[in-house]
This record gives structure tokens, sequence and C-alpha cells, in this order.
């Protein structure tokens, strides 16, 4: 399926270097989201990565450590990636949104979901990290980071599985978010939905295969 939405690259810096755009992302003040978050935390791996993901949002552990997907999800993430044979250094990883959303609960910080303005004001930084790290292919965790790659609200089940094309002509796959797996209690329906997981993920592992053959 061919996707309309085109990069939009006039509301940010030009910017050419990560360093430099992960400088620009932590002093964003698009949204309101900066102001409870400990930091930005950018999109993280080498420049010249052939593939990217994209999740939501900085959960905890990120925020503290200024790096994507180190939490549970990360360590979930981790693992389905080895299995569908996408080393983690071979990938850029990055967010739709790059302040973590909570609200505390006590001590606690509780994730909350980012909404479709925040979606939205945080998208130039994720088009920046595209026209930078040039990706021949996306996979998009969850409907938070497919919503702000494809520019629409999508329903996951209905696309994954598709491979889609953006408008600059990058492949694209949409799968469920990590943090989705570890929510489901029954250890059979668990696994069941893990090996769809890496199943998503593997037609994004024969681009990576293509590309650095
Ligand atoms: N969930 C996300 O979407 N991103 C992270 O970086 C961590 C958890």
């Amino acid at each position: 399926m061919r996707e309309k939405t085109q990069l939009n690259l006039e509301l940010s810096p030009k910017i050419t270097s990560l360093q430099e755009l992960a400088k620009a992302e932590n002093e964003c003040t698009r949204c309101p989201l900066y102001k409870d978050a400990t930091r930005a935390v950018p999109g993280e791996g080498r420049k010249s990565a052939h593939l990217m993901l994209v999740g939501e949002q900085p959960g905890d552990k990120e925020d503290l450590s200024g790096k994507p997907f180190v939490g549970p999800a990360g360590r979930v993430l981790d693992r389905a990636l080895a299995e569908a044979g996408i080393p983690r250094t071979e990938v850029f990883v990055t967010n739709a949104v790059k302040h973590f959303k909570h609200e505390m609960r006590g001590k606690r910080r509780l994730h909350k979901r980012p909404n479709a303005y925040e979606i939205e004001r945080c998208k130039i930084w994720l088009d920046r990290e595209r026209a930078i790290v040039k990706p021949a292919a996306i996979v998009a965790l969850g409907a938070t980071g497919a919503r702000s790659l494809l520019g629409r609200s999508v329903t996951i089940g209905k696309l994954r599985g598709q491979t889609l094309h953006l408008a600059d002509g990058t492949a694209a796959f949409v799968t469920i978010h990590p943090s989705w797996l570890l929510r489901i209690d029954d250890d059979a329906d668990k696994q069941r939905e893990y090996d769809n997981f890496v199943a998503d993920l593997r037609p994004a592992a024969r681009v990576l295969r293509k590309e650095v053959a």
C-alpha cells in the first residue's frame, strides 16, 4: 500500500548530525511534555542504519537513562530482534514522542499515552531523524509509532503483515508494541503473540539482509 504523508522538514532546524539533533530535541518546548520529563530521549543507533524502529515514547527507565528501549519493553524487543535475526547494532531505535508522559501515583511515575496533538507536535523530530538516517525500512511498534509515521490513526491488526510504501519510497511495517506482550497474563497467549511479533519483524530482517549484502 502506498502512503501519502510527506516528510516535513520545514519546521525543524536544518540539522545533519545526530548529536546536534539530540540537543535540539532536548531543547524542544513545542508541547507541554518537556515540563515533567527529565530530558528528551533521542533516537539511538548508527547514522548509516538501514532499519529504523519507531516506538511510542520513553518510559521511566528511558527518561532516567536518556536511551530508548532500555526498560522491560526494551528487553522483550531485544529478544524478539535477536530471534528475527536483526542485530540491534544495525538498527536506529527511536520513538514518536521524545519526552516521557506520565502521572504521579504516590512516588511512582505511571505511563500515560501521548495524545494526537503531542504526537503531531513531535513528528518534526522523527521526520528529521528519517532525513538524517535514511533507512531502507521502518517498523512502527504500536499505534502511536504508526500514527506518527503514517500521519493517520490506524488499526494495528489491519496493517500488520503488509508492506507499506512511504511517500519517499521507504518500506514500512506495522506491528504491536512490545509492552503489550508484558500485559498478557496467560502464558500460552503470551507465547503466541510473542511469536506473531517475531514473525512481523522477519520482513524487516529480509530488507536489512539485502541492504548489507
Ligand atoms: N516504550 C517505548 O515506546 N519506547 C521506549 O523507549 C520504551 C518503552
